[in-house]
């Protein structure tokens, strides 16, 4: 039995299997909440309706212990899950002694030390359960389209996306890096199957700690055959439109559980608007508005309203403070004005970030080079002004990968299209149509200083049965933290490996 299917049991006696999230005892009486991965419910332990001995099991409870109890399930709108057990046995099957994670704030680094623990509380639940209905939803959509699914090898013998972030292995003596994208195999299977797409891990060596790297992640790689970049665009489209909405009507309870506020989710179904890298430069570099807004000076009002609230919240602080000192005040009344300061001072750490941020932002947008790609700093400049992912092409070719095709009506850009999502989070998905011309290609592969001989069976491809083809890659983990709004990636894999962690 669930907790999930409690409500399909109003008035049974039911037996639950958990853990005990919380616990707390007035008068006779011990509430539990209980959770079993499926929810959470209240479970009450009433002294004067069952034995001595099921009462003292209950008041025996501690955080985090495993419990097996059977009750009553009574229908109650207040509580968590809208049910509530009432206990008639229970019996503890360990008690926790002394979990290390308390209601009270965690510093991230603590939490992720105890991320196995981590785990368990109501958010990081809600996110994984979110992220598997992502990579649910993800399968359903290409099967349902007819792709093919592969699995590309993790030990490769050539790089994919530069050489600048391989993990080098040994492979019998040889050396060997682990997969940074298996789109090269997956253009093999295109050509034997139409459509596939592969989904595994990725590893890139990012030395550098910032919200959107990590340097094990997932990556969804669909490659079509007879695929140009248009209609590559709007398979993006119409597969991120798929798995945000399924998120949207199968997950409300998660999306709730982590205060998501899924309006701008919602505007999924509109288009998403299509830029060139020469307008998407304009944006960032505030020469051309979105909607009547203007990258730069939004920014700046934005920065003015930042500092204006950081000193408000600062006067608000010091004045309660002052009156707690009042002699004579009650006991909850310090209480209560000590939760008002804490509360304003979770404001103010995330309020000083973006004082800190803002400036460097307009920096970095104010000084964009033409010609260069974009930096986190840039696409966040330019994905704030949008409430739905937008998909810029056409990059400057020499910036992209080697295996992109030279724009036909422009030889100075390739054929590349990144998706950026919303709210200031940026790249989510990279892709776009692959050279088929061998001799470019060559050439391509020279200018990066890729070993030749590694690639001649990528060669081949062109060699025998070429024909347009496109793909992408998704970076599930970049999915995940911008449909939960996370402000890191970390918490969007349940073990996050990163520049400086790989324990637990
Ligand atoms: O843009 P990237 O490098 O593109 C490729 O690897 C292509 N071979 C994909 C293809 O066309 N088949 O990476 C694709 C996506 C990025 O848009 C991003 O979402 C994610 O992979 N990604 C990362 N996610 C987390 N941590 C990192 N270090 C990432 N690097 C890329
Ligand atoms: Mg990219």
């Amino acid at each position: 039995m669930y907790i999930k299917d409690l409500r399909l049991h109003e008035g049974q006696t039911v037996t639950l299997k958990g853990w005990v999230a919380n616990k707390r005892e007035s008068k006779g009486l011990v509430f539990i909440i209980m959770r079993d991965g499926s929810g959470l419910c209240q479970c009450v332990t009433d002294a004067t309706q069952v034995t001595d001995q099921v009462f003292e099991n209950a008041r025996s409870l501690t955080l985090e212990s495993s419990v097996e109890l059977t009750g009553t399930v009574v229908k109650d709108e207040k509580q968590i899950g809208g049910y509530e057990v009432r206990v008639t046995a229970l019996t503890p099957l360990q008690v926790a002694k002394d979990y290390p994670i308390a209601k009270k704030e965690h510093g991230v680094d603590f939490l992720m030390d105890h991320r196995h623990l981590w785990l368990r509380s109501q958010r990081q639940w809600a996110i994984m359960r979110i992220r598997n209905r992502i990579i649910y939803s993800i399968h359903q959509f290409f099967q349902q389209e007819g792709f093919v699914q592969m699995d590309a090898p993790i030990f490769t013998g050539n790089a994919c996306e530069g050489t600048t972030n391989l993990f080098e292995t040994e492979y019998y003596g040889e050396p060997a890096y682990l997969s940074q994208s298996g789109q090269l195999y997956g253009e093999a299977m295109a050509m034997a199957m139409g459509k596939i797409y592969t989904f595994g891990p990725t590893f890139r060596a990012e030395k550098s700690k910032t919200r959107r790297h990590l340097s094990e992640f997932w990556m969804i790689e669909p490659e079509m055959a007879f695929f140009d970049i248009f209609d590559n665009m709007d398979l993006i489209e119409r597969f991120l439109r798929k798995v945000v909405s399924d998120v949207l009507s199968e997950c409300p309870t998660e999306l709730e559980a982590i205060g998501r506020d899924t309006a701008v989710l919602q505007q999924i179904v509109k288009p998403f608007p299509r830029l060139t890298y020469d307008e998407a430069v304009k944006i960032i570099k505030g020469e051309q508005d979105v909607n009547g807004k203007n990258a730069i000076t939004s920014l700046e009002e934005e920065l003015k309203t930042v500092t204006a609230r950081i000193a408000e919240i600062h006067k608000e602080i010091s004045e309660r403070e002052e009156r707690m000192n009042t002699p004579g005040m009650k006991k909850g009344e310090i209480g209560f004005n000590q939760a008002k300061i804490d509360k304003l001072k979770q404001e103010l750490d995330d309020l000083e970030e973006q004082q800190r941020n803002i400036p460097q932002w307009l920096n970095s947008a104010r000084g964009f080079v033409y010609g260069n790609d974009f930096g986190g700093s840039d696409e966040t400049v330019l994905t704030r002004l949008f409430d739905v992912p937008i998909m810029v092409y056409n990059w400057p070719h020499e910036v992209k990968a080697f295996y992109l095709k030279r724009d036909p009506n422009d030889s100075r850009f390739a054929r590349g299209v990144d998706t950026l999502a919303p709210e200031g989070y940026g790249e989510i998905v990279g892709g776009g149509e692959r050279e088929t011309n061998e001799q470019l290609l060559v050439e391509k592969i020279k200018e990066h200083e890729l070993p030749l001989e590694a690639f001649e069976w990528y060669l081949d491809l062109r060699r025998y049965g070429s024909v347009p083809h496109a793909g992408f890659g998704l970076g599930l983990e970049r999915l995940v933290t911008w449909i939960c709004k996370l402000p890191h990636v970390r918490e969007s894999i349940p073990f996050p490996r990163m520049y400086g962690r790989l324990l637990p």
